[in-house]
């Protein structure tokens, strides 16, 4: 287990910098905690180390359920599984597929689908110490 902090936007940056050097190639990243956590500006941060070029695309995949980011090196997998309600909706979306391809998948709101997440996964939990202070904890 390891914990980072970050005080605001480029420290969450910072952490995801950090953190980008243990997924560069590939696995899966569960992300875990409440709406406003930092879910989407740590994938942001993540991004920006590990496929500086495909950044604009950014944003909470929520109404798209994933979003990819195909760079040179690794193709990123976002899902946001908020909106999806059972197992069923999972599977349509192409999230086993996504796992196989080799790539990075990260899910926001892990929780949701617990069983899911495979057994291997780094997780990582964010939490609101105040208004702009997070903890990253990372199993
Ligand atoms: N240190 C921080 N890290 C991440 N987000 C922060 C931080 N401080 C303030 N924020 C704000 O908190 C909100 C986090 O939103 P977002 O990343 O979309 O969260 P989530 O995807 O978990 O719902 C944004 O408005 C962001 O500007
Ligand atoms: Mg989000």
């Amino acid at each position: 287990m390891k914990v980072y902090e970050s005080n605001d936007l480029a420290g969450t940056e910072e952490v995801a910098r950090e953190i980008a050097q243990k997924v560069k190639n590939g696995g899966f990243l569960a992300l875990y905690g409440g709406m406003g956590a930092g879910k989407t500006s740590f994938v942001r941060g993540l991004v920006k180390a590990l496929c500086p070029e495909c950044l604009d695309l950014v944003h909470s995949p929520t109404f798209a359920i994933v979003n990819e980011y195909r760079g040179k090196e690794l193709a990123i997998f976002h899902f946001d599984l908020y909106r999806l309600t059972d197992e069923e909706d999972l599977y349509s979306t192409g999230f086993y597929d996504y796992a196989e391809q080799g790539g990075l998948v990260i899910t926001e709101w892990s929780e949701l689908f617990e069983s899911s997440i495979p057994k291997d996964a780094l997780k990582l939990t964010i939490e609101s110490l105040g208004d702009t202070k997070r903890r990253f904890t990372l199993c």
